[in-house]
């Protein structure tokens, strides 16, 4: 039996929720990696709908959930989501929960930058969810960032704190905004840690232990390749790497132990907050692509930017992310569109491109060049195997996978847990 690790494949929101879970529900660990509550889906079982931003998704199954070093972990956001969940029935303690006593705190200070820093790029603004992810990740590389280990050593937590206000303070105030008290979050941490430290332990070592036992483990990413911080639409893009290679780093495993990596990409495009994104429309089709796929984001409610799928990007995200099969979802969006359009490339200062050049003007410069294909009249919804679906929609299909260079594993064809078909089961690798 293989790992499996599953990534978006776009820019995100590509509708991992529904695959998340039942991949979920097929592994014994379900490992987060990478990025923090920034992150968002939503899993619906029973006649319960968890809204999930940090944990992992498994243990909405009764699965161990592990939270690894590559996780950046705002202390109260996680306490407040697991009272949450705890709200709505599920089972949260130290026996179901890890977190790696080496991943990095997201403290007050790093959402008030966050917010600070977009105010004061005004119209060049990324768009950020606001909640201190990329100035959390800026200070573990700069090497002063809180840990969670930390927090069982006040006297590290008090050193940390003179270096960390020292940055922060100043570049608070630069920006006019509010400053920080290093007693009120000394007080802040020390009350957070009776509650965290209980769940934090070296994860590496269980996980290993995990993988000699022949267990089944489930890494979960958050994200997607096009906002990963090297190969996405930098600088539009999120502070970590969202490619699968992330999964063994941010947890402290083997490379190999990924296993089976799968990339979720919607049967269209959406990208919240700003950058570049080649084949977003503007009109009509724009606008019925958000209202029918209901695209308004699940961490900040913004509505999303919608448009025509673009066939290069995902090859790119697939060669860079590692990505070896396909989950397409909402293919029954497109149902009843006359004609669909993919992006087979690009088109930049009157140059043909079949991959999305890295330079900032070359991104924003980028016209897709597009391939119509005939649309269906009859419905891909609800639909559960090949034969139930319009012959248009399997071209649709099968011509996205010869462009992408890879196969489509799953196809999701509505909400429903069972509205979906299987070409292989990744856990078989
Ligand atoms: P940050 O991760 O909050 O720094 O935001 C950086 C960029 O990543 C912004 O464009 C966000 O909208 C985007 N982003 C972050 N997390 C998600 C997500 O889970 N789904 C979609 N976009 C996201």
């Amino acid at each position: 039996m293989a790992n499996v690790t599953i990534i978006g494949a776009q820019w995100g929101d590509e509708g991992k929720g529904k695959v998340v879970d039942w991949l979920a529900s097929r592994a014994d660990i379900v490992v987060r990696f990478q990025g923090g509550h920034n992150a968002g889906h939503t899993l619906v079982v029973g006649n319960q709908t968890y809204k999930l931003s940090l944990l992992p998704s498994g243990l909405v199954r009764g699965k161990l959930g592990i939270i690894g070093n590559g996780v950046v972990i705002d202390p109260q956001a996680l306490l407040a989501e697991i009272d949450r969940v705890r709200a709505q029935g599920l089972t949260v303690t130290p026996e179901t929960l890890r977190v790696a006593e080496n991943a990095i705190l997201i403290l007050p200070l790093h959402g008030a930058l966050d917010r600070a820093r977009e105010v004061a790029r005004g119209e060049r603004k990324i768009g950020t969810t606001g909640r201190g992810i990329g100035p959390a990740y800026e200070d573990k590389v700069a090497r002063r960032a809180i840990r969670v280990c930390d927090l069982a050593e006040p006297q590290v937590l008090s050193d940390k704190l003179d270096e960390l206000l020292l940055h922060h303070n100043t570049l608070l105030a630069g920006l006019g905004a509010e400053t920080f008290d290093k007693q009120a979050l000394l007080d802040q941490l020390l009350e957070w840690a009776p509650k965290i430290l209980p769940y934090a332990e070296p994860v590496w070592e269980r996980l290993d232990e995990a993988r000699r036992a022949g267990k089944r483990i489930l890494f979960e990413g958050a994200q997607a390749v096009m906002l990963d911080v090297d190969h996405g639409t930098y600088p539009f893009v999120t502070s970590s790497n969202t490619v699968a290679a992330t999964a063994a780093s941010g947890s402290g495993m083997a490379p190999a132990t990924v296993g089976f990596v799968l990339g979720i990409a919607k049967a269209y495009c959406t990208r919240v907050g700003s950058g570049p994104f080649p084949t977003e429309l503007h009109d009509d089709i724009g606008r019925k692509l958000g209202e029918r796929g209901q695209e308004f984001g699940t961490v900040t409610g913004r509505p999303r930017r919608c448009g025509w799928f673009d066939a290069a990007m995902v090859r790119q995200a697939c060669k860079v992310g590692g990505i070896q099969g396909l989950v397409m979802t909402k293919i029954d969006i497109l149902d009843g569109f006359p004609e669909i359009k993919i992006g087979t490339g690009y088109r930049i200062n009157g140059r043909a491109y079949s991959y999305l050049p890295a330079g900032q003007m070359a991104q924003a410069a980028a016209e897709p060049i597009y391939e119509t294909l005939p649309g269906w009249s009859g419905t891909t919804r609800g639909a559960r195997s090949w034969g139930e679906l319009p012959a248009e929609a399997i071209k649709y299909v099968r011509r996205i996978e010869e462009l992408v260079e890879a196969p489509v594993t799953l196809l999701s064809t509505g909400p429903d847990r069972d509205d979906t078909i299987l070409m292989r089961d990744p856990f078989e690798g």
